[in-house]
Formats: C-alpha cells, structure tokens, sequence
C-alpha cells in the first residue's frame, strides 16, 4: 500500500488524530463506505473486514433488510423515551426474550450498560428474593474479564490499562481464574448473589474454557442459589455457530447479556433478557434510560432477531468458522504457534520472534485484510457472517503471506 501526500489518508488521520483524546491506537485507515464484508477507504482502497466492530457487524455492512428496516422507521418515529409506550416495543421484546428463551427483556443501548444493568438487577434479586444483607451483596467474575468501560465495571478488570488510575474502585466483586469451577465453588459465600462470566473471553484472545465449563457454571449456581449471567455481548447472535456460546453447551443462564450485533451495525442496541422472578425483581424509576428501547433501535433489532431466527447466519458461522480453523490451524508452525476459538471467530497467537501482533496487523492492513490485535501477541479474527469462502480463502492466504516474508 502507497499511502504519500496526493492521497487524503494521510490528512484524515492527521486530524482525527490532532482532535480526539488519544484512548485508542487505530491502524492507519480511513474507511468512507462499505457494503457486506469489505469496507474501502478515501482513497477507494478496498479491505475485507475480519474485525467486523467486534462482532456488532455480523450481518455484513448495511444489510439490505436492516438498512430497509432503519429507513422505514426514520420515515415514521425514532424517539419516545420509555415515558410513553411506542409501536415497536412490545414486537422487540417478545422476539428477542423468545430467541433467548427467557420470560423478560430490559433493553439499553452499549453492552456497558446492558452489564450495569445485570449487577444492579442481581444485587436487588440478592437482597429482595435471596435475603441477602443490607449493602453485602457479592459478584463473582473471571480473571482476563471485559466487561465494558464503566467505573464499576473496571473495578474488577484484570487488565492493568483498562483499570489502573480510574479508581477508587467499587467494592462486591471477587475474581477467580477463568475455567476453573473449583475456585469458583470456593470463592462462593451465602451473600454471593451473581457469576458473571463470557461463555469465551473475547478481549483476552477468544479464550474458551475448558469442555464442561459452562455446565459447571450452571449446576453450581443452581445448587448455591447463585444467579449465572452470561455476557453474550460478544460471544451471541451467531459469531460461534450457535445463537449463543452458551448453546454449546446446552445451557440457560438466569439473565443473558447481549450488545453489539443486536443494533445491526446501525445503531446501538444492548439488552438483558432473564425469567420474570429475576428480571422482574425491578419497580418502576429504579433503572432506566433515555434512549433504551428507543422506536429506531427495536425496529433494527427486531429485524437482527428474525435474521437470526432462519438459522442462516448460525449455520454460516459453523461452516465457514470450520473453514477458518482449518487454513489457520495449518498456519502452526509457519509463523503462529496457537489458534482458538469457535465458529467465525479466532484468537490467533502470532510467534513474538517473528512480529508483534500490531504488526501483523499493519501488514495485513497493506494486504487488503482489517484484523486488531490484542494483548501483545494475538490477532482476533471475526468477520461478518456474511462472508464467502472466497473471502476466508483470501484472508488465509494473505495472512500466510505477511508471516512467510515479515
Ligand atoms: C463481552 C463484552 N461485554 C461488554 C462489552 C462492552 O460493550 P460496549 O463497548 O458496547 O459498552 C464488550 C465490548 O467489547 C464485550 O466484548
């Protein structure tokens, strides 16, 4: 890639750099439109889209039925606030809360929020229903968490840049090592109200817990009177070949926690859905918010449950994420020493003596594939559902490339 002064990406970077507070690290592009899986930059060059906004593109770029959806309701109403009741409200709820198997749905707007919402629902079922003490209430999370950016999600990060100078800190959580049911089943008290996990860690690397995991999960809170809330935020809506990562195993958590994917791309829609003796423990004016639920983000999001109802994109993930593990599984030893992850996405460890996991970005960068890196030395690899196997073939290949000559 050629990227010198009669281009405009060079200048468009100068000034989103020159004007924003420096909280992330982007790669050096500048994207004006994209449809489907690949996205082109202002200078018309175009890339294959393996990050996909972390998964809230898993239905490709402005997909024709949600973009259709979106512009129906622009035309029609966008904003109630929940004070009054709107159209689309019920139709969301009722699909999603069915797609989930759950009785109820609480809708938000970021997965951060959807999260808070969860503590907050699982503190008030520990003191109203449990009879957990005043102010004693306790959450037990997974080390190598991310759950958002709030300050009491932070508090129990593990990660020293998401967490250190933001304190103080709030208190109630106790983080034990992810996939260890032993520590789990230690660290619970009597005042434990809530596990809060992701079926897999998707910023630590695509880490996905040992087989049985989840299960566990789910017997020892049952067993403890323990509420399980899965942070399906990154993990639901198709990305592992199932409708969530916890379908693999065969398991329902007591609230669901669901974000990015759930807006379409277009807007930002968060939602926790959970049975009625949970969820319901919430009375009027103790949570809320202004755009929650708005008429735009449910009619996107209804349109996103009944994509995900045909199975289509579910049966994608499956098939095309068994044509990505198997080039990137061929790839050990050529340059990456350890691939994870399940359906359309990939923790890829790329070898620290051959490059950085930036780096390997930036090279696929200039070879027409957008990927992030995380931790140091791993690439995440999600594109859209919608891919093609042309497309995977074509990411494959040049990642092969960019590690045989760094
Ligand atoms: C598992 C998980 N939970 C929560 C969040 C936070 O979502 P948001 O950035 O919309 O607040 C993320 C974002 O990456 C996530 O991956």
């Amino acid at each position: 890639m050629i990227i010198d002064d009669l281009t405009l990406t060079p200048k468009a970077l100068a000034d989103a750099e020159r004007w924003t507070a420096h909280n992330y690290h982007p790669l050096p592009v500048v994207i004006a439109e994209a449809e489907g899986a690949w996205v082109t930059d202002v200078d018309g060059r175009r890339y294959l889209d393996c990050l996909a906004g972390y998964s809230a593109l898993n239905f490709g770029h402005r997909h024709p039925a949600l973009i259709a959806a979106a512009h129906a309701q622009l035309d029609r109403l966008t904003l109630t606030s929940r004070a009054f009741v709107h159209d689309q409200f019920a139709a969301f709820c009722k699909g999603l809360a069915e797609l989930c198997g759950q009785d109820l749905v609480l809708p938000m707007n970021t997965g951060a929020e959807a999260v808070e919402t969860a503590i907050k629902v699982s503190r008030a079922w520990g003191y109203r229903v449990k009879g957990v003490g005043t102010g004693r209430a306790h959450i037990i999370v997974a080390d190598g968490n991310f759950h958002g950016r709030t300050t009491t999600i932070v508090s129990f990060s593990t990660d020293a840049d998401a967490r250190n100078d933001f304190g103080p800190y709030t208190p109630g959580f106790t983080v034990v090592p992810y996939g260890d049911l032993a520590a789990m089943a230690a660290a619970i008290t009597e005042d434990t109200v809530a596990v809060l996990i992701e079926p897999i860690q998707g910023e630590a690397g695509v880490l996905v817990p040992p087989p049985g995991y989840l299960r566990g999960v789910r017997a020892l809170c049952t067993e403890r009177n323990v509420l399980f809330v899965a942070d399906e935020i990154q993990s639901g809506l198709g990305r592992t070949g199932a409708t969530f990562a916890c379908d693999h195993e065969d398991v329902r958590p007591d609230l669901v926690l669901l974000g990015k994917a759930l807006g379409g791309g277009i807007v930002p829609v968060s939602a926790v859905a959970g049975r009625r003796d949970v969820l319901g423990v919430l009375r009027p004016g103790e949570h809320g918010s202004t755009f929650g639920g708005n008429p735009l983000a449910c009619a996107v999001a209804t349109e996103v449950v009944h994509l995900l109802a045909t199975g289509e994109f579910q049966r994608r993930s499956a098939t095309l994420g068994a044509r990505l593990h198997a080039g990137l599984t061929g790839l050990i030893g050529k340059g990456v020493i350890t691939v994870r992850g399940r359906g359309l996405w990939a923790g890829v460890d790329i070898d620290p003596a051959l490059m950085t996991g930036r780096r390997a970005c930036e090279l696929l960068l200039e070879q027409g594939v957008l990927v992030k890196d995380t931790h140091g030395s791993t690439i995440r690899i999600a594109p859209p559902l919608t891919v093609t196997e042309d497309d995977i073939d074509f990411a494959l290949g040049r990642l092969a490339a960019v590690l045989s000559s760094p």
